[in-house]
């Protein structure tokens, strides 16, 4: 018996290991939060959504990277422009005829970099992991120097050519635009095609479908450890976990353990040793939320998508890697953000004091149980 467990412990020990090409080389790598969105979105986004949780309220994670090396600098994603009713009208008119989609005022992210004294010329290039309007940011704003990076597949319809197009010619007007191309590549990194974007194993960017054609992802060495760039693979920490080699590595305190006993539904959530009205986290085998199914959910291909988030989840089970996704709310009051950099998150024990944080019901993550009435 004792010996089968620890085999067990091993075989589930091993599935979390990833294998990436050592190197000496590192990337820094800032994170802002451009905005922070609202929109009943749920049902499109996760499941199940419980009544009272219809709305949707999430950050836009921008990066910055900064070369080790070389100092070359570039963004990976931008967040929204600052201006939506600039946005091309299939989704200003969401903002402003429909109202179901609102920001409170804030600064556009060009004008953080330059006040955080990072002149926009020094900007070698700007990747989207893809191209939704919560990604892209105003290219315009960008001097033509600025080389712009997106996904193989990525339909760069226009308007007014294409009158539900969310992409305009003022979003690459100018700018050198390179399309990756993962089908030379040999390089596999928890299962995605990997393009070693620098050359020298400091930053790589993935091959992640299923959002919308054209999705990558980036993984970003940051001594001795990764920084994953998950971009819209999945919207919610819960969606990711819990999965049983993520328990393993990363146990759930038990404060949260009691709390969540009391506060998530066990008429949505069920696990083997849940009881009514009694919610059993350590039994729980699979992730809170999953990609939603239904063809009106907003993942392009939510086959192709539940496959990333697995290949994602890996990183996520394992001690060395730091998953920061677009719109992980949870993550709010965790992370430091720019002009503080992101890449010591290991020494700071901040993973530790984040994956956890969405089944707390005080954070704004948590979306498991029955809402009450607001008067
Ligand atoms: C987003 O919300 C957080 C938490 O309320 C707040 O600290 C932050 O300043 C907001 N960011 C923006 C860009 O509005
Ligand atoms: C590309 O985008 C345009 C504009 O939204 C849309 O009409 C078209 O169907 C899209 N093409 C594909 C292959 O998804
Ligand atoms: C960038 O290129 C676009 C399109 O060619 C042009 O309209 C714009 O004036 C250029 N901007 C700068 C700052 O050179
Ligand atoms: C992978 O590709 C690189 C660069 O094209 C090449 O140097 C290397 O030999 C290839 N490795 C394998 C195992 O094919
Ligand atoms: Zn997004």
């Amino acid at each position: 018996m004792w010996c089968w467990l620890l085999f067990a412990s091993l075989v589930l020990r091993c599935a979390a290991r990833v294998h990436i090409p050592s190197s000496k080389s590192t990337v820094d790598v800032k994170v802002i939060n451009v905005a922070n969105f609202t929109a009943p979105l749920a049902g499109a986004v996760f499941q199940p959504v419980l009544p009272g949780h219809e709305v949707l309220s999430i950050p836009m994670h921008a990066f910055l990277v900064e070369h080790g090396t070389s100092g070359k600098r570039l963004m990976f994603d931008l967040g929204m422009r600052s201006d939506p009713q600039n946005l091309a009208p299939s989704i200003s008119s969401l903002f402003f005829k429909t109202g179901v989609y609102s920001a409170a005022p804030f600064k556009d992210i060009t004008e953080l970099l330059n006040e955080g004294g990072i002149p926009l010329d020094s900007i070698e290039t700007v990747i989207w992991s893809h191209s939704h309007f919560d990604h892209i940011g105003d290219m315009s704003r960008f001097p033509n120097t600025t080389n712009l990076v997106i996904g193989p597949g990525t339909n760069r319809s226009l308007y007014p050519e294409f009158s539900d197009a969310a992409l305009q010619a003022s979003d690459f007007a100018g700018h050198k635009v390179t399309e990756l191309d993962f089908d030379g590549t040999n390089l596999t990194l928890s299962g995605f095609p990997a393009l070693d974007y620098f050359g020298d194993g400091s930053f790589y960017l993935l091959n992640t479908p299923g959002h919308l054609d054209g999705h990558i992802t980036a993984l970003a060495r940051v001594t001795p450890s990764f920084i994953v760039l998950g971009a819209d693979t999945c919207h919610h920490a819960g969606q990711m976990r819990p999965r049983p080699e993520f328990q393993h590595a990363y146990p759930c305190p038990a404060h949260l353990l009691a709390q969540a006993r009391a506060t998530v539904s066990t008429q949505y959530f069920w696990s083997p040793e849940s009881r009514p009205g009694v919610f059993d986290m350590r039994s729980r085998a699979q992730p809170l939320l999953s990609i939603v199914d239904r063809p009106n959910g907003i993942d392009q291909d939510p086959v192709a998508g539940r496959v990333s988030l697995d290949k994602i989840t890996n990183f996520d089970a394992h001690e060395d890697f730091f998953v920061v996704l677009a719109h992980d709310v949870s993550l709010l009051g965790v992370l430091p953000y720019f002009p503080k950099s992101l890449s010591g998150w290991r020494h700071h024990g901040m993973k530790e004091h984040a994956v956890w944080a969405f089944l707390d019901e005080r954070n704004p993550a948590f979306r498991f149980g029955p809402v009450m009435a607001a008067f």
